[in-house]
């Protein structure tokens, strides 16, 4: 049975994924600092080893890799605001031990890579498909190092399968919960805080339910390679704009709760096509973003997110900590 290596799986989409991947029978070993949640996220499996360090110690990383088949690298710093806060350290995570975590798997006969990259990387498009053949043109530091990673994936691979995934914004319930995230935040506001902010309103937001993403990363261990070698995927379930995913908070949570709108010069507006991925690869999201919103707000009624000012659920503030900044 393969042994799969998920880096920065003690966290948001990695609490999901490590126990599907542990339920289809893999040996599943977790690389990761640990910034945002304990060991207690997995509950105890003998299948399970669980890694602590850090992606830029070079040999812990190699020793990592020893007997490792797949790897599913999600490690890394993970949003714009934690990226900005240090541009340097976001490039030598995020680009330089990166890379060398690429070099190393294909120099030690890892036979697959998955990568976790963005719909970020294609910054604002007029297009109204924003598909895999569009140029990238990153703004960010963030968004930019997912391109430099996903070029430097495909040209170095080697023999390894490679393939990088587009992930749209993620939302839903995990047991490491992020409150920084579009949907989980608007549906935070109006559970806890009796009111929806939104900010402009007409933004899009392309967005994929954690149920699905995770459904998808554990589905590629598997795919043929020849329909994913080298290649890019977006993955997305809907793209809404900011103020329609408020309505359908409203809706869910409590018609009563009032939407605030605020003006905004932020009207950055981003969606991107999910054709490719349908076509090629038969994925469909099958959870809408009304069942992510249905999913926190049961774990805010039944206390799962006890402490929701909680740093840990917020990554730059916790970066800011982690930093001293
Ligand atoms: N969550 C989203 O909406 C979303 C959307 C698109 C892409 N992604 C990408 O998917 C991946 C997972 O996202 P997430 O929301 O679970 O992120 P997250 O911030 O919850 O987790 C990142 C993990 O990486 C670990 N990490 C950070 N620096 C490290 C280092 N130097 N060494 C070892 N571990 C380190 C952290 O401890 C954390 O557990 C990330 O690469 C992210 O960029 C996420």
């Amino acid at each position: 049975m393969k042994h799969i290596l998920v880096t920065g799986g003690a966290a948001y989409v990695g609490a999901i994924l490590v126990p599907k991947l542990l339920n289809r029978g893999y040996e599943v070993s977790v690389l990761d600092l640990f910034l945002y949640a304990q060991q207690s996220v997995f509950a105890k499996n003998e299948k399970l080893h669980l890694l602590k360090g850090d992606l830029r110690d070079r040999d812990f990383v190699k020793r990592s890799l020893q007997g490792i088949d797949t790897v599913i690298h999600l490690a890394g710093i993970s949003n714009d605001p934690s990226s900005d806060l240090d541009p340097g350290l976001t490039k030598e995570v995020n680009i330089e031990a990166t890379k060398d975590l690429i070099a190393a798997a294909r120099d030690l006969g890892v036979r697959r890579f998955i990568n976790a990259s963005s719909s970020s990387v294609y910054g604002i498009k007029e297009e109204n498909d924003v598909t895999e053949e569009l140029c990238l043109e990153p703004l960010t530091v963030y968004s930019e190092s997912k391109a430099v990673i996903e070029d430097f994936l495909r040209k170095e691979r080697g023999a390894m399968v490679a393939v990088s995934v587009r992930s749209a914004t993620v939302c839903g319930f995990s047991p490491r919960m992020r409150l920084d995230l579009t949907v989980n935040i608007l549906t935070h506001h109006a559970v806890k805080k009796g009111q929806i902010r939104v900010f402009g309103g007409v933004q899009k937001r392309p967005n994929i339910h954690i149920e699905d993403i995770t459904d998808l990363y554990a589905e590629l261990v598997e795919t043929p390679a020849n329909l994913i070698d080298g290649k890019e995927f977006n993955a997305c379930g809907a793209n809404h704009t900011v103020m329609e995913i408020a309505t359908l908070v409203q809706d869910t949570v409590g018609p009563e709760i009032p939407i605030r709108v605020e003006p905004t010069n932020d009207l950055r507006s981003y969606h991107i096509s999910a054709s490719r991925i349908a076509k090629e690869l038969g994925f469909v999201p099958k959870r809408t973003i009304e069942d992510a919103i249905r999913d926190v707000a049961a774990a805010f009624a039944d206390k799962r997110i006890a402490d929701p000012e909680n740093d840990i659920h917020y990554n730059v503030r916790t970066m800011k900590k982690v930093l001293g900044a």
